[in-house]
């Protein structure tokens, strides 16, 4: 099982991305942690190995991206996934037929997707409730609720859950806290510290932070919820292969300073497009006319580079996905490079409309994942984009 090394949490946040988890490999002393691209490893006699064995069970590599986002969020357990669904598919497995899950209405739609469609046909039972409020949290909850699973932000519309809050309604509820903190990364917001048992991540996203891979991880700190989360991950096996691992790790090196920029760039867009007279409404927490600011500022030190927009119609949102040249037209989100996006078509067409509507997810919303290029650039696209 991995376990975070208790002198990686002695450091601030910025070493730990650097040198959490990794250590001079011996044979060579390279400084770079190598690809460990193995299937296994000989033994040096029956039940005698290098606490190595096989690959879906342990690989060198995926343990050093393991021990080091366990360490950016605090927590002592890592285990690393093929996917983000995957990552949330293993921890939704530790619960049992006939089990009821409480989710927030607004998280990704392959989240929503995932549960509504896939884990309801094996005996798993969902509310999805706003959790903004508390109180619609805590009213949801029935006897046999075993798990709470939020985003905060949420995934478009950048509404946030107190997390501190639904930390103590969970523990007073024996309530399984899971929290997707992909949007924030550990480096604005770290759930454990809130109560959260079990943090999961796409890594796909900041965290890689480059787009080129596809990966998940789930963070923790109980050794039973670890022991059980190991068993699943090597007896399903989604693991990522070790370049996947590698390639996550290397962005995990530079994510504190990729965060600053995505914060920076975030703030001043929000901002500019706030004063747009072309734009109905701006969803980015770290706006003070957000609802929900002085929540975000107690529970969060930055706020990123997702923000969404309210063009008014479907007509006007296709001509400014099609009209940008910098921010691409693309799935996915918290790459260096700045992306759009239109989640009733895309990221959230598995929600039925019925739900996009009464939660305000309109066809004129667009989403934007702000990238780490010049602010002014990226200014300058979206004001010719918005016509
Ligand atoms: C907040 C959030 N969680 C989970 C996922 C799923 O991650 P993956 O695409 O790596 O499976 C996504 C994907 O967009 C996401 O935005």
């Amino acid at each position: 099982m991995t376990r975070a090394k208790d002198k990686d949490l002695e450091f601030g946040l910025a070493t730990r991305a650097v040198h959490a988890g990794q250590e001079p490999e011996p044979l060579s002393g390279a400084v770079t942690l190598p690809i460990y691209q193995t299937s296994t490893y000989v033994q040096d006699g029956i039940g005698r190995n290098k606490g190595y064995d096989y690959a879906r069970t342990v690989n060198p590599t995926r343990q050093a991206l393991e021990r080091n986002v366990a360490a950016l969020e605090g927590g002592t357990h890592g285990f690393a996934f093929g996917s983000g669904m995957g990552a949330i598919h293993g921890v939704l497995t530790l619960l049992s037929a006939g089990d009821h899950v409480v989710c927030g209405e607004n998280v990704y739609g392959g989240t929503h997707r995932l549960m509504d469609k896939v884990l309801t046909r094996l005996g798993l039972t969902f509310s999805f409730v706003d959790t903004r409020a508390v109180d619609t949290v805590a009213a949801a909850v029935t006897p046999k609720t075993r798990l709470l699973f939020i985003e905060t932000p949420t995934n478009p519309l950048m509404r946030l859950a107190d997390l501190a809050a639904l930390g103590d309604l969970a523990r007073d509820r024996k309530l399984l806290y899971v929290v997707d903190n992909t949007f924030a990364t550990p480096i604005f917001q770290r759930p454990i510290e809130h109560g959260a048992d079990i943090v999961v991540h796409s890594t796909t996203k900041y965290l890689n932070g480059h787009s080129d891979m596809v990966g998940g991880l789930a963070l923790l700190t109980r050794d039973d919820l670890a022991e059980q989360l190991q068993l699943i991950q090597k007896s399903v096996g989604a693991v990522p292969g070790p370049f996947d691992s590698w390639l996550a790790l290397r962005g995990t090196k530079t994510l504190p300073l990729r965060m600053r920029q995505h914060d920076a760039n975030g703030r001043r867009i929000a901002s500019w497009l706030e004063q747009d007279r072309r734009v109905q409404q701006v969803f980015f927490p770290g706006l003070p006319s957000h609802p929900q600011h002085d929540l975000a500022c107690r529970q969060m030190s930055g706020f990123g580079g997702m923000i969404s927009i309210e063009l008014g119609s479907l007509e006007r949102a296709k001509q400014m996905v099609a009209g940008t040249r910098l921010f691409a037209l693309a799935e996915s989100l918290g790459g260096v490079e700045s992306l759009i996006g239109h989640p009733a078509t895309m990221t959230h067409a598995a929600v039925p409309p019925s739900m996009r509507q009464a939660m305000g997810l309109t066809d004129g919303l667009v989403r934007l994942s702000v990238g780490i290029e010049d602010a002014e650039d990226l200014i300058a696209d979206l004001d010719r984009a918005l016509g």
